[in-house]
């Protein structure tokens, strides 16, 4: 296994030292980071303590030590999984080929493309998460928001190596572009849409780190089967650290299940006017937001019927998360049944056709039936709770074919269940499926910071355990 190079200024386990040029490079481009960091990342915290856990090796098993640090000190470094010797291409028409140690010429602009904007997504994330510490339930919360986002901060860095050490001129200006745009600027917003839409709230925190960090883990799954051999090592990390993201999600809206089932039970009721009286998140408005994250993740996916997918398959840039559960891995002469939405409808049956598309240009769409079905993991469990608790109440994800924004169903009016209806209905409708502003206003009056270890705000439960062992009452942020 290689190790990880602490001594030097940028921690590193690809020998940066050996490579001066790209060293001093890189040595010029992390003050900016650290400038932008300060400005852009967690505001009025920086010089608190967090209990965060950093890398010092890149093997699956022990990973990562634990110990108070102030965030700007946190040691931001170039991590890259181990190589593996001899290792193919896994799918493509290159299949079976060597993987690429270097670009090849014909695909740097795709490559790069890529590179770009799966880096982009990550300071953004950073810049959108940058007030909720101010009101964050617990300390046990704020410091988990604050390892999500240095780590977030490092797959910035993940990007821009790649960038500087395969790309020339051009990856070291994208570099520098990638710390000028800015989540939600008019005139120099970040890429992607979901990526500019502010978070405000822990609900919606809690939201976007179960549905919208999930599509960074099929992203970077994708990316870890890629031809392009640095790129997939470099992920294949990445991913090690996304999974503490979903998790934050995941027990984060579960804790939310289990404080409304709770006032439920004491209140004797299900009415939500009474949890609201309460304090609680009523699960109506849970649905709702849950509504409103995982259609905006869906959507960063791609279209579902894309050439361009279809050209990232076939030249083994980007490939299927999994690549190896698939039967076929070139997928050359195969095909895929599109449900698409029937142009012109006139509300005689459904509205929905099938096209028949080439298996490579529904990738996207492949991949995107995957994360659902990895979505659904969650809220199986969560359902179960609230059947136990006997709520009557079930949480359910809805269509891919509702709220769309890209793709063949964008701006097709359905409701959740993906039936199509009119646009007068949709209209009419679409308050009591998305987060109303009465909704919105609610859930930010809830929003209560809480700095006194071990307690939690009311509207959420206390988690099951502690960070890496240690007791729910920790300190784990000490705030000067
Ligand atoms: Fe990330
Ligand atoms: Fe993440």
């Amino acid at each position: 296994m290689s190790t990880i190079q602490y001594g030097d200024r940028i921690p590193n386990n690809v020998g940066l030292g050996e490579d001066r040029v790209l060293q001093r490079a890189l040595e010029h481009w992390q003050p900016r980071f650290l400038d932008w960091w300060k400005e852009s990342g967690p505001a009025d915290f920086q010089s608190a303590d967090v209990y965060l856990r950093t890398a010092v090796g890149v093997d699956a098993k022990g990973w990562a030590s634990y110990g108070q640090v102030r965030m700007p000190d946190y040691r931001w470094g170039i991590f890259l999984a181990d190589a593996e010797p001899g290792r193919k291409i896994g799918f493509g028409d290159a299949m079976g080929q060597d993987a690429w140690q270097s670009v090849p010429g014909e695909y740097r602009s795709m490559l790069r493309r890529f590179i770009v904007t799966q880096g982009d997504t990550e300071p953004a994330s950073v810049e959108q998460q940058r007030l909720l510490g101010h009101v964050a339930p617990s300390l046990y919360d704020l410091r988990n928001l604050f390892q999500v986002n240095v780590e977030e901060g490092r797959h910035l860095w993940a990007m821009v190596y790649l960038l500087h050490a395969y790309f020339g001129r051009d990856g070291r200006e994208e570099a520098e572009a990638l710390l000028e745009r800015h989540s939600g600027d008019p005139d120099n917003a970040r890429i992607l849409e979901t990526f500019n839409e502010p978070i405000d709230d822990w609900l919606s925190l809690y939201m976007f780190t179960y549905f919208t960090d999930r599509d960074g883990k099929y992203q970077l799954k994708s990316f870890a089967e890629s031809a392009f051999d640095p790129l997939s090592r470099t992920c294949r990390f990445m991913l090690t650290e996304e999974a503490h993201h979903m998790f934050v999600g995941d027990t984060g809206i579960g804790r939310v299940i289990r404080r409304t089932i709770d006032l439920m039970q004491e209140l004797k009721t299900d009415d939500p006017a009474a949890i609201r009286r309460a304090g609680g998140i009523d699960l109506e408005l849970l649905q709702r937001y849950l509504n409103y994250w995982f259609t905006s993740s869906l959507d960063l996916f791609g279209g579902e019927d894309s050439s361009n997918a279809a050209s990232a398959f076939a030249t083994g840039i980007k490939g299927r998360p999994d690549e190896a559960g698939y039967a076929d891995h070139i997928e050359r002469d195969t095909s895929f049944e599109l449900a698409r939405p029937v142009a012109d409808w006139d509300g005689s049956g459904d509205g929905i056709g099938v096209d028949e598309i080439p298996m490579r240009n529904a990738t996207n769409e492949v991949v995107r039936q995957s994360y659902i079905r990895d979505c659904e993991i969650g809220l199986k469990r969560w359902n179960r709770t609230l059947e136990r608790a006997g709520t009557g109440f079930q949480l359910a994800l809805p269509s891919s074919h509702f709220r769309r924004k890209i793709g063949a169903w964008a701006s097709v009016p359905t409701d959740p269940s993906g039936r199509r209806i009119s646009a007068e209905k949709f209209s009419a409708r679409i308050g009591d499926w998305l987060p109303s502003a009465d909704d919105k206003a609610y859930v930010k009056s809830l929003m209560v910071k809480v700095h006194e270890p071990g307690k939690m705000a009311g509207w959420i439960a206390p988690p099951e355990r502690g960070i890496n062992n240690l007791p729910l009452d920790h300190e784990y942020v000490r705030v000067p």
